[in-house]
């Protein structure tokens, strides 16, 4: 949905140009029907083996993404409070709603349970003790799934693997498996299953279907001793940002190959995808400031900064960058480095990039910045966090406003002990 016509950069039947001239930039973009159809695309692929479908809220929790979400019958896998409020304050019911998290306070804990959502994913035998203890506290009952770590090596980024040993989030298959028998003495609770997330931007099935199979075993093994209804296998599941040598892996084939898996156990099967449904709807719209040469360098110095987009610099991930207007042929072909205002060395969203050569006043384009990149953005350099516009054919509209300085300044005080 994103295309360019007579040279120029469309979101849907919308022009960007007119987007940039009306919000101004730094600005993020997001084509609804993109996201729609990116989520229809994996419910679909699933349908086949009764999924639940929990969009990840961290990857972008704007309340009108998570509303368009809801309407076209998404669960949330959420991970504090605050994400839980965002869906409860657009009018998500709890029981679309699964709460994981290695830190969880009681006081989320508690707006949890009263919320009635459908289950917290524990962490730790501590987190399984005080949730037990809250729930007795307020007469309630509260179901649970355990997060395993099943020590398989995603083979993604080491700082979007989450299945290994050395990573802090779930248990060990063993002391899963001695919670689990654990949780039927604890009256505040029910064991609802086991829930596993490996990594995120994993373009292998081949690591899923291990993590799986241990899940599966470990249900198994528990079977006459208490009853195991579901398992989530998380999400991470890859896409692609324009570096097109990583393959992606077709949904399809993959909830294929996991149906053997799943067949003869009657378990209900949860996904937590985040990235796959919202990375490709949104893209970081910047102005060219300025064009700077050093020795062996140029560098096309932006208005959008690492504050406003990390991905890069946190996980040194790349992002497809392109410009709102499309050079004609002619123009003659230049390498930059694209790089922000903050100042940090890692402030850089592309190295060594080959555009057509670039002048002062050009509008650039981030692709595939609908996940991770928004909802990670701060105001390091008193920077403001931009806003958000959504497309939907030739409408748009502001979902976040630009913040100002007085927002944030609205939250210090001057004190002087
Ligand atoms: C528990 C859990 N589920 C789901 C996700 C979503 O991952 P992705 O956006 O890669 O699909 C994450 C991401 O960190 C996660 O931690």
């Amino acid at each position: 949905m994103y295309h360019y016509k007579d040279n120029s950069l469309f979101c849907e039947d919308t022009e960007i140009s007119d987007l940039v001239n009306t919000y101004g930039t730094p600005l993020y973009v997001y084509s609804k029907n993109i996201l729609k159809d990116n989520y229809a695309r994996i419910s679909n692929a699933f349908s086949h083996l009764g999924a639940k479908v929990c969009f990840s809220v961290k990857s972008n929790s704007n309340i009108s993404i998570l509303n368009i979400l809801y309407k076209e019958g998404a669960y949330f896998d959420i991970v504090s409070g605050g994400e839980l409020f965002r869906l409860l304050n657009i009018g998500v019911k709890g029981d679309r709603i699964i709460f994981s998290g290695v830190g969880k306070t009681e006081s989320e804990i508690r707006k949890g349970i009263k919320a009635n959502i459908l289950y917290f994913n524990i962490e730790s035998e501590d987190e399984l003790n005080l949730i037990n203890k809250i729930a007795i506290d307020l007469n309630m009952h509260v179901n649970i799934t355990i997060r395993v770590n099943p020590n398989v090596d995603a083979g993604t980024h080491k700082h979007i693997t989450t299945g290994t040993q050395e990573n802090k989030f779930g248990l060990s298959v063993g002391q899963a498996y001695n919670i689990a028998l654990k949780t039927a003495d604890l009256y505040g609770i029910t064991l609802d299953g086991f829930h596993c997330h490996i990594g995120s931007q994993i373009t292998s099935t081949t690591p899923y279907l291990k993590a799986v199979k241990n899940l599966i075993r470990l249900s198994n093994k528990l079977k006459n001793k208490i009853p195991i209804k579901s398992i989530n296998i998380g999400g991470g599941f890859g896409v692609p940002y324009g570096n097109e040598n990583t393959p992606i892996p077709d949904i399809s084939e993959f909830s294929n190959q996991l149906e053997p898996l799943l067949l003869n156990n009657d378990l209900q099967l949860f996904i937590e995808p985040g990235r796959y449904i919202s990375a490709t709807s949104g893209i970081l719209l910047s102005e060219l400031l300025y064009i700077k040469k050093s020795r062996n360098k140029n560098f096309a110095i932006i208005d959008a900064g690492m504050n406003d987009l990390m991905r890069p610099a946190l996980y040194n991930s790349f992002h497809k960058i392109t410009t709102v207007s499309k050079k004609i042929d002619s123009e003659e072909i230049c390498i930059y480095d694209i790089v922000g205002p903050v100042c940090e060395s890692s402030d850089c969203f592309g190295k060594n990039r080959k555009l057509k050569k670039l002048t002062k006043g050009d509008y650039i384009v981030i692709m595939n910045a609908g996940a991770y990149c928004a909802s990670l953005s701060n105001n390091y350099n008193s920077r403001l966090k931009p806003a958000e516009v959504l497309v939907s054919r030739n409408n748009h509209a502001l979902i976040r406003k630009k913040e100002t300085i007085d927002d944030i300044l609205s939250m210090e005080r001057i004190v002087d002990l």
